[in-house]
């Protein structure tokens, strides 16, 4: 498994997106410690803040089959520049990945900006905070 496979499989996905009011396809693929890739597209809802991310779908498909090691995660859409995670994503991943973990990100041209998930969400909130009171 190569991260162009993984950046492949985020853009494959979004075919599947299911985004009839903003047209917007995400991808995301989310390769575990054990080989295996949980792919995600974002799927919106006519009460629109029930949307969930691509990122999250992705996420939340893994942890609940039980994954709880990751390795590295690919999110594509048609962008100008490697499309950022929104923080919810952000915090989201957070909770799961270590801070050295890599997600790609990436547009459709293949331009890919890789971040570790320390730099994409710097000084965020988490659960030693929750115990530290
Ligand atoms: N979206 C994602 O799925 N991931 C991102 O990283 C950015 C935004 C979705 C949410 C919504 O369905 C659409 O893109 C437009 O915001």
């Amino acid at each position: 498994m190569t991260k162009q496979n993984l950046i492949d499989e985020a853009i494959n996905i979004r075919n599947k997106a299911y985004v009839p009011y903003s047209k917007f396809q995400v991808g995301a693929a989310l390769l575990t410690k054990s080989g295996k890739i949980y792919t995600g597209c974002n799927i919106e809802n006519a009460a629109y803040p029930v949307s969930c991310c691509a990122e999250r779908v992705a996420i939340f498909k893994a942890i609940s089959e039980g994954e709880t090691e990751f390795v590295e995660m690919a999110v594509a859409a048609d962008t100008e520049r490697p499309v950022p995670p929104c923080g919810s994503c952000r915090q989201v991943m957070s909770e799961f990945f270590t801070p050295d973990m890599e997600i790609h990100l990436t547009n459709l041209k293949k331009h890919v900006k890789s971040f570790s998930m320390e730099s994409l969400l710097p000084f965020s909130f988490g659960n030693d905070d929750l115990m530290s009171k």
